[in-house]
């Protein structure tokens, strides 16, 4: 079949600093998922867009024909509202797993459509299969009959759902072209408008452990992501939220899962309990509501969703997590306050223990990763244990320890608390 165009004009095109124009980006995307654009050519073309960015309107467009690329399901057929909420990935965020409960123990569906790991951010779907007989893979017809029965469904997406994104993700990902702000928000939105939720919540996170390092870049990217879910009907807010800081006191998928357990019992670290509470509001308000989810978390009606969210998928919810063959402990070299305790660090330092993988196939590991004994703020005696490391394999904790070097200060006073959430962004 003879294409309309020429994958090299595109590319110049770009490369150059010019729009592309519609006719040419619909092409490039469709005729890259059906291979007759080659990988060489579309990673001249994503470096181009890296470099010279895209205009608002092109991202639309791109955008677009990412999600055409695919089916786009249609949600509303449930009768109740349906919001969705996405994180842009951080180190022991583990918040959508008390959070879908949470807002669909108010009557509000929640379809969470979610990923695994790669690199030292953690994945939902890799948590949950912490659970024993939990199941991450739903039919269509599993998938609504859940999201209409409990309420709340966090499985893994279908093949059919933005295929473009599924093959531009993996060629960024060997191309150095992951940190490009169009392209970020272009991937994530493209597949949470093709999973058909009436409104959105994202966290868009700022710190060492998250993609976006510093608060402009954040609000870039949050702006670009809540104009194309409004462009797209998708009624889409924003919290930007800190990232220097892992969140709550565990990374490491089984865990996490206790950690969240934990804030589902009406406990759990402040900050997981905080930012929590805050996409819920969100959520709640996108749907039209005005309850405080506060009561749910504390009357144990969340609980009870979590609970029949677990075991329509399988999972037994009072079954013992596993728990890791080997222990080590990371004691203060001297006495004082914690006063940091570096994101990025942990999340690396969690992965080489086995929790994340470093390649798509990689298994792993359920009961591996890091706790963290003390926070920032707390008071530390010297030679008191600050981290738990937790590996089923311990030839990995030296390498763990090498990522920790540096990543723990201890100081003489308590540093000033740093806020969670730092900025909202709204189409209104
Ligand atoms: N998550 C995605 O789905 N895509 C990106 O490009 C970055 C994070």
């Amino acid at each position: 079949m003879s294409e309309p165009f020429d994958a090299v004009e595109v590319i110049r095109t770009k490369r150059d600093g010019g729009r592309l124009p519609d006719a040419q980006i619909d092409w490039v995307i469709d005729a890259y998922t059906r291979g007759a654009v080659a990988e060489e050519q579309m990673s001249a073309l994503l470096m181009a867009v890296l470099l010279r960015g895209m205009e608002p309107a092109e991202l639309a467009r791109w955008t677009r024909a990412m999600i055409e690329s695919g089916e786009r399901l249609d949600l509303s057929a449930g009768g109740r509202p349906t919001v969705d909420k996405h994180s842009t990935g951080g180190v022991g965020d583990k918040i959508t797993l008390p959070l879908a409960p949470l807002v669909a123990a108010h009557g509000v569906a929640v379809p969470q459509l979610s990923g695994r790991g790669l690199g030292h951010t953690g994945g939902t779907l890799d948590k949950l299969e912490a659970i024993p007989g939990w199941r991450a893979r739903l039919s269509a017809a599993e998938f609504r009959a859940q999201l209409t029965d409990v309420g709340a469904v966090i499985c893994a997406a279908g093949e059919s759902l933005a295929p473009a994104d599924r093959k531009l993700y993996a060629l960024r990902d060997v191309t150095g072209t992951v940190e490009s702000i169009p392209l970020i928000a272009s991937s994530i939105m493209s597949k949470k408008i093709a999973e058909g939720a009436s409104a959105l919540v994202l966290d868009v996170k700022v710190g060492s452990g998250a993609f976006m390092k510093d608060l402009a870049d954040a609000r870039a990217l949050a702006t670009a992501m809540v104009e194309l879910g409004t462009a797209h009907g998708v009624r889409t807010v924003a919290l930007l939220t800190g990232m220097d800081v892992p969140l709550g006191r565990t990374a490491g998928n089984g865990l996490e899962v206790a950690e969240s357990v934990e804030v589902l019992a009406g406990g759990g670290p402040a900050d997981v309990v905080e930012l929590t509470l805050a996409l819920a509001r969100e959520m709640l308000t996108a749907a039209g509501r005005t309850e405080d989810p506060a009561d749910a978390l504390a009357d144990g009606r969340a609980m009870d969703v979590w609970r029949r969210m677990i075991a329509a998928q399988g999972g037994d919810p009072d079954a013992p997590l596993p728990t890791a063959a080997e222990t080590h402990e990371v004691t203060a070299d001297r006495a004082g306050v914690l006063a940091g305790l570096d994101a990025y660090a942990v999340g690396v330092a969690a992965w080489r223990l086995g929790a994340g993988r470093a390649r798509k196939e990689d298994p792993v590991s359920a009961a591996a990763g890091v706790e963290m004994l003390v926070k920032p703020g707390d008071p530390v005696a010297a030679g008191a244990p600050v981290l738990r490391l937790h590996t089923d394999d311990p030839a990995r904790i030296e390498r763990a320890l090498a990522a920790l070097a540096g990543a723990v200060t201890i100081g003489d006073a308590a540093p000033e608390p740093a806020a969670l959430l730092l900025d909202r962004i709204a189409a209104d």
